[in-house]
């Protein structure tokens, strides 16, 4: 296949030199003169382990070449590679104007070119920004997108250090398009690599990039609060994130990476809360790890928020408990989410199958006499009564609840899907 490459810097030149090996024909274009002639020296515009051996390989074989010219290199390839940079700005914002400048440069020339060219968008970008491109494309071209040309999103997920063994053992291929030419133009040029492409909707490949790398700060950052924690009291903070990653069930898994409704429970908070206090005692920063109650309760006011938007002041809330399939209370952000409608003046009604078993058994009576009368009023024995008059159902545990029959009413699924 031939490749153009848009950026020769870690990305671009990375990407050349890997592909020449695959097999492609590939040119590289950058504004950077001196990069060009570093390319078509053999020499990389980087240093990486493995790329410069890429790149001379790639020069004396005559796969890869380099040079300033886009109309050259768009005249010359079928898939052009945009690795242009993407700097953040003051507000934390992305700079778009390399991507949008090098979109309008290759769309002004595909009217000549006259035939079908598909555009991979490699840089990270915020959502929104590859439909941009289209738009952008189809306006400076004449074409239409899917017919003429296609844009694809394809986010990179290479590490500095160890990119080459990264370029071809990829964690994921992520791609987002509206166009089958071009998935099936990107899946020609992966040929080789040993793993299928994952096609996504356009705004969800565009975004986990973002949550990607968000999640590897947030990992580091972890490890490092609990080595400091651990170094204030003498504890082995190797030992204890080594025992930590043995437990490949609820520690190092997809267990709790599934968007849903607040954590609760006599437990989470008790225990989130006691390293907190250790941390405290030992004047240690931990910035990270005193966040997250305030951000578990961000999530039942941004429930509540919803409810109101809603408009209706008559509310059904469907589980009580701080989880599915336990009656216990304590606390419980249903709990919260309810004092806090309540006290705002809604009408609520509560359905938990399990609370109201074990209300009526005694189990979880005096519990509830005691700490929670105003919610225990509130509960109702059947899901139908609990509906009845009700404008808004807030679905906080799916269990058995027969959906059909929230019929005309605003249904809010905090259910983790
Ligand atoms: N560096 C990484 O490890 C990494 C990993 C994954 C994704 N990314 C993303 O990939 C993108 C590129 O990152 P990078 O680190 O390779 O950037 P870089 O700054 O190293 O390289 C970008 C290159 O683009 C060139 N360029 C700018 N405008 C151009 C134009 N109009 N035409 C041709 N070339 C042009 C620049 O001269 C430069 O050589 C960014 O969006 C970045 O966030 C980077």
């Amino acid at each position: 296949m031939r490749i153009s490459v848009f950026g020769m810097g870690y990305v671009g030149c990375v990407s050349m030199g890997c592909l020449a090996r695959m097999g492609h024909t590939v040119i590289g274009v950058d504004i950077n003169q001196s990069k060009v002639d570093l390319v078509n020296r053999g020499l990389a515009t980087i240093v990486e382990d493995g790329v410069d051996a890429l790149i001379s390989d790639g020069r004396r074989t005559g796969g890869l070449s380099a040079t300033e010219d886009s109309r050259l290199a768009v005249a010359d390839s079928e898939l052009s590679l945009l690795c242009v940079p993407t700097p953040s700005g003051p507000d934390g914002h992305l700079d778009l104007s390399f991507v949008r400048k090098v979109a309008s440069d290759i769309a002004v020339l595909l009217p000549e070119l006259g035939r079908f060219h598909t555009v991979v968008l490699r840089s990270t970008v915020p959502p929104g920004t590859t439909a941009e491109v289209v738009s952008i494309m189809e306006r400076e071209s004449g074409l239409e997108h899917g017919t003429d040309f296609a844009v694809v999103h394809n986010p990179e997920f290479l590490r500095e250090g160890s990119s080459v063994s990264d370029f071809f053992n990829p964690p994921l291929i992520v791609i987002g398009t509206l166009s089958d030419k071009g998935a099936s133009m990107l899946g020609e040029m992966y040929r080789g690599i040993e793993l299928e492409l994952t096609r996504v909707p356009v705004k969800v490949a565009e975004m986990i990039k973002y949550v990607s790398n968000s999640y590897h700060a947030l990992k580091v950052s972890f490890a490092n609060e609990i080595g400091r924690i651990c170094r204030a009291g003498e504890i082995d903070a190797a030992e204890v994130m080594r025992v930590f990653r043995m437990d490949h069930q609820l520690n190092i898994s997809g267990t709790y990476l599934k968007p849903g409704f607040a954590y609760g429970g006599s437990c989470l908070p008790k225990d989130l809360g006691g390293i907190c206090a250790m941390a405290t005692s030992a004047q240690i920063d931990a910035p990270l790890l005193e966040a997250v109650q305030p951000s578990n309760r961000a999530q039942v006011m941004e429930t509540a928020a919803r409810v109101i938007k809603a408009g209706s002041r008559r509310v059904a809330v469907i589980g009580l408990s701080f989880k599915e399939g336990t009656d216990d209370l304590r606390n419980s952000p249903s709990v919260e989410l309810v004092e806090y409608l309540h006290g705002k003046g809604y009408e609520i009604s509560i359905y938990d199958d399990r609370v109201v078993y074990s209300s009526l058994t005694g189990r979880n009576r005096e519990f509830i006499d005691s700490k929670l009368p105003h919610v225990g009023a509130m509960l109702r024995p059947t899901l139908h009564e609990t509906l009845e008059d009700c404008g808004t159902v807030v679905v906080l545990q799916k269990g058995t609840v027969d959906s059909s029959l929230f019929e005309g009413m605003t249904v809010i699924d905090a259910t983790p899907e």
